[in-house]
């Protein structure tokens, strides 16, 4: 009987010929393939090893397309999971020890010896780290010359897909969340570590809300190879990057993560980054000289202390900043509360076809994670995109403006751009009710005034009746 699929699948090894021709057995005993039949049908057989088990989904797509390797050293591939910056991600088990595993593919561009090595050395150092709100990292291997990181396989989503898929979290997850990671952070910067690449995208949530830290250490890495054609796209990073960052990047010290998690902080109550639009160039300066809209402008939930505890992290000075992660962690505390379920839906799959293990050359489609730039699309319920680019035009045309109005500054002046009736525009009513919130309370004006005219009325005119009713007594007294 003959199958492409069928010897696919015993040249990959993840399938024995006692299992094909129990597939077999069943399917002919079943009537799904008729007892004479030349060509056995691949989709049948395919789908029956993955009914028993056999085989997941994913490596049955792979090896009907001729696909034979599905391993890397010892890790065998199972699913895909995404496609990050650094490369592929994959869920893989281990081929003895069953441990199910996140296995990161380098791209082919950043396997220069020396890139390696120093990939190596971050990973022994991060393998020295072990904290529940860090993902930790397995194993560094190395298969013909694709390298690979092996890490915790963390279920669920990270935050950049969960705030994409429902919107902006609020103030109690954003700070459930939050804490953790800077829960993570404080453990590595301990340790001497600096994450350097703290973003949503790098905060894992597990379905019950567990937040883990990923990536760290290896944005280091990362910029090793200048060279990289695809050194241009990285750089969606530039939503999270700390002033420091930007000028002097040799210098920087865990504040630097500090002022990152505060952009995250930002972008997970408020659902946009918080310099939207424009190049990676102009949100560089604008880390640099701008502040960012009030974050009730996007979510009126927000208690102005817990804004605060924003501004403080983004504060663009490291010395004027939130010192350290454990600080974070106390000034997050009382909005926490416990971790508690948040995602909602498990890991949010691409709905194309996954792509194959490793030598592929790395996709240059990065329009998803790019879009992230801006923070917001129609499905969280957000601005249109049309919405979100007046938004960031109106962001760059009134920051003067929002500097003026000192009368609808928030608690602390200068850091947080203020909502201001004149920078919202005239579209938004949510955006003209939240432009009260910074004056003077509205409610004071009206009791104010009903007593002023109450009494500017009554004063008079009890004066005018008292001596009317004298005149009367007077006179009837006569
Ligand atoms: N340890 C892990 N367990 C489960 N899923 C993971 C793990 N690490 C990453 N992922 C998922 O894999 C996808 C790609 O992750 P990756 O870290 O490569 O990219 P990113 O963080 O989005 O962007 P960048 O590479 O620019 O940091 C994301 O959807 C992420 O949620
Ligand atoms: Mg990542």
């Amino acid at each position: 009987m003959r199958s492409m699929f069928r010897n696919s699948a015993l040249l990959s090894g993840l399938v024995t010929q006692d299992q094909v021709d129990e597939a077999i057995a069943h399917l002919r005993s079943s009537g799904s393939l008729s007892a004479t039949a030349v060509e056995l049908d691949d989709s049948l057989l395919a789908a029956r090893l993955v009914e028993k088990g056999i085989l997941t989904p994913y490596q049955a797509d792979q090896i009907r397309s001729g696909r034979t390797k599905l391993n890397l050293g010892p890790y065998i591939i199972t699913e895909w999971i995404g496609q990050g910056g650094m490369g592929q991600v994959f869920k893989a088990l281990h081929q003895v020890m069953g441990r199910e595993s996140a296995v990161k593919v380098l791209p082919l561009t950043k396997s220069t010896p020396e890139a390696v090595n120093n990939f190596n050395r971050e990973i022994r150092t991060q393998a020295q780290l072990d904290h529940p709100n860090l993902v930790r990292a397995y194993d560094a291997g190395r298969d013909g010359n694709v390298h690979y990181l092996v890490v915790e396989y963390v279920p669920g989503t990270d935050l950049r897909r969960l705030v994409r898929s429902q919107g902006p979290l609020t103030q109690q997850q954003a700070a459930s969340v939050i804490l953790q990671a800077a829960r993570g952070l404080e453990h590595a910067h301990q340790r001497g570590l600096i994450h350097r690449d703290v973003k949503p995208g790098n905060i894992l949530v597990t379905p019950k809300g567990i937040a883990k830290v990923s990536d760290l250490g290896l944005a280091g890495f990362m910029n090793e190879a200048e060279a990289d054609p695809r050194a241009g796209k990285i750089v969606g990073t530039a939503d999270y990057l700390s002033p420091e960052q930007i000028r002097t990047p040799t210098e920087i010290t865990h504040a630097s993560d500090i002022y990152s998690l505060g952009c995250t902080l930002y972008y997970a109550v408020c659902g946009k980054v918080p310099f939207p639009g424009g190049t990676a160039r102009d949100k560089a300066r604008r880390h640099c000289e701008e502040t960012p809209w009030h974050p009730r402008r996007f979510n009126l939930d927000l208690h102005e202390e817990f804004v605060d505890v924003i501004a403080d992290m983004m504060e663009k000075d490291p010395r004027n900043r939130i010192p350290t992660a454990s600080e974070v962690v106390a000034r997050l505390e009382q909005w926490a509360g416990d971790a508690s379920p948040i995602a909602a839906r498990s890991a949010i799959r691409s709905p194309w076809t996954a792509p194959p293990l490793p030598a592929a050359p790395d996709g240059e489609d990065r329009a998803d994670n790019l879009q992230d730039t801006d923070g917001g699309e129609p499905s969280s319920g957000l601005e249109s995109p049309s919405q979100i680019s007046q938004l960031s035009q109106a962001s760059q045309q009134t920051a003067s403006q929002g500097a003026a109005s000192q009368e609808t500054l928030p608690a602390k002046p200068g850091r947080i751009r203020p909502v201001t009736a004149g920078a919202t525009g005239s579209g938004s009513s949510a955006l003209s009710s939240a432009s009260g919130i910074f004056s003077t309370p509205i409610s004071k004006w009206p009791t104010t005034t009903v007593v002023a005219v109450t009494l500017a009325v009554a004063v008079p005119v009890s004066m005018f009746v008292g001596a009317l009713v004298a005149s009367v007594l007077f006179y009837l007294m006569r």
